[in-house]
């Protein structure tokens, strides 16, 4: 089984964006955990990080036929991107939803998801934890 875990805008800047949200963990923190998280369930991954919607959208189309989950965290474009919503939608390929913080309890900005819409559960506020229950969420669901 093969998990994409993409992650969006300014996660490249854990452990120096806001820490007081997002904590003093670094991107290479949060991919080590994921690729740990990934070896103990005994699922295949490639982590990707892009600041630009194209080309998260490009990653996307491009995984078709290729892996089985998307784990997403699209940071920023959450709140803004029906461009990921419809490559999601049209790659068709089960994807979880994950966030650092809590976005349900931050700036009222942060509290439509666009990507909610195809995703088949989330994991919101649990901090790096989220994306090992993401991964757990879609082995069970793939199963
Ligand atoms: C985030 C929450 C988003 O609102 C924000 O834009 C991010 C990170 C999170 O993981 O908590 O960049 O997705």
């Amino acid at each position: 089984m093969k998990i994409l875990v993409i992650n969006g805008p300014n996660l490249n800047f854990l452990g120096i964006r806001e820490p007081e949200i997002y904590g003093n963990k670094t991107y290479a923190d949060l991919c080590e955990f994921i690729e740990n998280a990934c070896a103990e369930l005994c699922v295949e991954c490639e982590i990707y990080q892009s600041n630009h919607e194209g080309a998260i959208v490009d990653k996307i189309q491009e995984a078709y036929g290729v892996f089985d989950g998307i784990v997403i965290n699209p940071a920023a474009y959450t709140h803004t991107s029906v461009a990921i919503l419809d490559a999601v939608k049209a790659v068709g390929i089960p994807t979880v939803e994950v966030h650092i913080s809590n976005v349900d309890e931050r700036e009222a900005f942060r509290h439509h998801s666009y990507i909610a819409a195809a995703a088949k559960a989330r994991f919101i506020g649990l901090g790096f934890e989220g994306y090992r229950k993401a991964v757990e969420f879609l082995k069970n669901e793939l199963k």
